[in-house]
């Protein structure tokens, strides 16, 4: 039944995308680079990444504004514009980020994360892997030996999460935030957006994969199921709950907790998190675009907002190479993601990043290079100008 739904689906996609692209070709000239899409994830790549079996059939829809939640925040309302005073002032020490890896990516993913922003935030950062590596203690203080499987099951996922769980919650720290190993996180951003709330409410924050609420089934007894219905906010792009809200998802999440309540739905780590989030205790995640996974298409963030992202990734989509769209000190062969030392910080956090840089020094020379060739490079906006001026 899925499948015959599945083919309907696909030949009304298929006509979809026909008339996508002549539209797009027409467009493409006018084309505006302000102009911002959220772009679907594609739900069948996502299972598969995920490895997760018992997902259920996951709906692609036509994007359509619903006016049952929130709508989704856009820069200028949730970003670091936003000039509504803060509600709680948030240093970094009062947010708990977990990087969720595995021992197969530390040189090839985490090596890039201690090489950009866990440099500058190594006492906030706290890494959440399932093998030892001398290189990576050396470089970081916070590894944490999760003992879960290697795995890229649901399971192994979820025992991972529940290691990031309970660890924050002995931190005693305001805010938990979690992101993968494909994720840069712009520290300073992500406080700005934090300081917004406060951490003893009920805050959900991060951006969901799904233009809808995703439909799985609860299972209630041996042979009783009920459907259920909600948003989550997908791994990949990071997200984060306030402290208030995480003691209350305790019952659920701590202590093994959480790998029964996945086992429930048979989800996977985020989708269980959401469900704790808004089915059991029936709090809204707040839908931010400030946050990116690598299941969107990061051409589409602007060139002169990616300063003002929470979080932004590289990687695959659509089986073409994607990330943001940035110059950089090396070619798109040398640095695919487009993170190594490009313009994702302010200028006076530019040269604050030459400072604390901790790269090999092929990479930071060529960076500090880069920077000075930016500074006299005039096509900026006239924002950039004036911060060089400070
Ligand atoms: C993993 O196992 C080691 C050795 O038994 C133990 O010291 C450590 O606390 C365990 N880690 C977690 C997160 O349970």
């Amino acid at each position: 039944m899925l499948k015959n739904c599945g083919r309907k689906f696909l030949l009304s996609l298929v006509g979809a995308t026909l008339t996508c692209l002549l539209v797009l070709m027409v467009d493409q000239q006018s084309r505006e680079e302000g102009s911002r899409r959220q772009v679907e994830a594609d739900p069948a790549a996502r299972q598969e990444e995920e490895g997760c079996q018992g997902c259920p059939q996951l709906l692609l829809v036509h994007q359509h504004a619903d006016p049952d939640v929130e709508p989704v925040a856009t820069p200028s309302t949730e970003g670091t514009r936003a000039s509504k005073p803060p509600v709680e002032e948030v240093t970094a020490d009062d947010v708990f980020i977990a990087v969720k890896t595995t021992k197969k990516f530390h040189r090839s993913r985490m090596d890039l994360l201690m090489d950009t922003w866990i440099s500058r935030s190594r006492a906030q950062t706290y890494i959440f892997t399932d093998g030892e590596d001398e290189e990576l203690q050396r470089r970081t203080g916070n590894v944490i030996s999760t003992n879960c499987s290697a795995a890229h099951s649901r399971q192994a996922l979820s025992c991972k999460m529940a290691v990031e769980y309970d660890k924050f919650i002995e931190s005693n720290k305001k805010w938990f935030c979690h992101v993968d190993d494909d994720n840069y996180v712009n520290v300073k951003t992500l406080l700005k957006l934090l300081s917004r709330y406060s951490h003893t409410s009920d805050i959900y924050i991060g951006k969901p994969s799904l233009d809808r609420p995703i439909q799985a089934t609860e299972r209630i007894s041996e042979s009783k199921m009920r459907p259920v219905n909600f948003w989550f906010a997908t791994g990949g792009a990071g997200f984060c709950i306030s402290r208030g809200l995480a003691l209350k998802m305790s019952p659920w999440a701590s202590g093994g907790h959480f790998m029964n309540t996945a086992e429930k739905i048979r989800l996977p780590d985020d989708c269980t998190i959401g469900y704790i989030i808004e089915s059991v205790l029936g709090v809204k995640l707040i839908r931010s675009n400030l946050f990116h996974s690598h299941l969107e298409n990061l051409h589409q963030v602007p060139q002169s907002e990616i300063h003002n992202q929470v979080t932004l990734s590289y990687g695959m989509f659509e089986n073409k190479r994607n990330a943001i769209l940035m110059k950089g000190a090396f070619s798109v062969e040398e640095d695919p993601s487009r993170l190594l030392c490009g313009r994702l910080l302010s200028w006076s956090e530019q040269s604050m990043t030459a400072y604390l840089y901790r790269a090999p020094p092929r990479v930071a020379e060529k960076c500090q290079l880069f920077e000075q060739s930016l500074k006299m490079d005039d096509h900026f906006g006239s924002e950039d100008a004036q911060e060089t001026k400070n």
